[in-house]
């Protein structure tokens, strides 16, 4: 009796257990086997061999798990959604628009992404899987086109500890940069000299940081693509919570990449990207006595042994 035929076996295991076998060459015959044993019909005996095919060539589990998945759940969607071929024509041309539009300083695939919150996802899935205890991701960046409020000045500082011992990382490197009041981060603005609001900033013996910079302020993101269109499509924002960005390096331990969020802005809980965590949100509370600074906000990054 072949494996693809006990018929003890439910279902769902005997599927299982066809699309999570290694690759061999009858592949799809066993599909058709299972196809027959549990009397599939239609769409869903065409959408099962097809996974069976497709996959069939691929030794990889990681790939064949996700490849599957994929064809299940595009399939999925378009029946669900009842998509036609005009809906499909136009949403190819939202993606090809999107990849011509970025280069180096623009990535509107990302964008895309972004505004429908799989980035957010994506980075709550990967702390899950890699069982990550550091301060929580954010986004690497994005691009921006104007923005608006004069911003307030800001001394912010704390520590970088290790995230399982607490001990605080001397020699760790925070790379910080955030746009300027008019919205605009300075390789975007001709205005601004080169490398304005950045800075490479580094901890101490005793793991502790400061820096001055700006509070920080709400700007739009690119609506001139198809993320942009997307939004207008969905009457939505195109805002983004005011943040700072950070990249967090230091020996023997991961990158961290992140971004802090002011309490009191006005876009917190609307961010257009998802990308506010509520352990990221910090509060810029008045300072005396200092001529450089009206605010001043605290924060501990932790990172991951790498
Ligand atoms: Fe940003």
């Amino acid at each position: 009796m072949s494996e693809y035929s006990v018929p003890q076996e439910s279902a769902r295991v005997l599927r299982d257990k066809i699309l999570g076998h290694p690759c061999h060459k009858d592949l799809p015959i066993a599909a058709q086997k299972y196809v027959d044993f549990v009397k599939f019909s239609g769409q869903d005996a065409q959408l099962f061999l097809m996974s069976a095919v497709i996959i069939e060539g691929v030794a990889d589990p990681r790939l064949r798990e996700v490849i599957s998945n994929l064809v299940r759940h595009l399939h999925a969607f378009c029946r669900e959604s009842r998509v036609t071929r005009p809906e499909f024509q136009a949403a190819l041309k939202v993606l090809a628009r999107a990849g011509q539009m970025t280069d180096d300083t623009r990535d509107e695939v990302l964008l895309l992404t972004d505004v429908l919150g799989s980035e957010a996802l994506i980075d709550d899935i990967t702390r899950v899987v890699e069982r990550d205890t550091a301060t929580v991701t954010a986004h690497m960046g994005d691009s921006i086109v104007h923005g608006f409020d004069e911003a307030a000045h800001a001394y912010l500082h704390g520590s970088i500890v290790d995230s399982e011992t607490g001990k605080p990382i001397s020699g760790a490197e925070l790379d910080v940069w955030e746009a300027a009041p008019n919205g605009l981060y300075e390789q975007q603005d001709p205005d601004q000299p080169d490398m304005s609001l950045r800075g490479i900033f580094r901890t101490g013996e005793d793991g502790k940081y400061s820096l001055y910079c700006l509070r920080p302020t709400t700007y739009p993101i690119p609506d001139d693509g198809p993320a942009g269109d997307l939004l207008k499509l969905l009457d939505r924002h195109p805002m983004r919570a005011a943040h700072i960005h950070f990249m967090l390096k230091a020996p023997g331990y991961k990158t961290l990449v992140t971004e802090l969020f002011d309490r009191e802005d006005k876009y917190v809980n609307n961010d257009s990207m998802f990308a506010v965590k509520p352990s990221l949100i910090v509060d810029f509370v008045p300072r005396a006595d200092d001529p450089k600074a009206q605010y001043t906000a605290q924060f501990t990054f932790r990172a991951n042994e790498s």
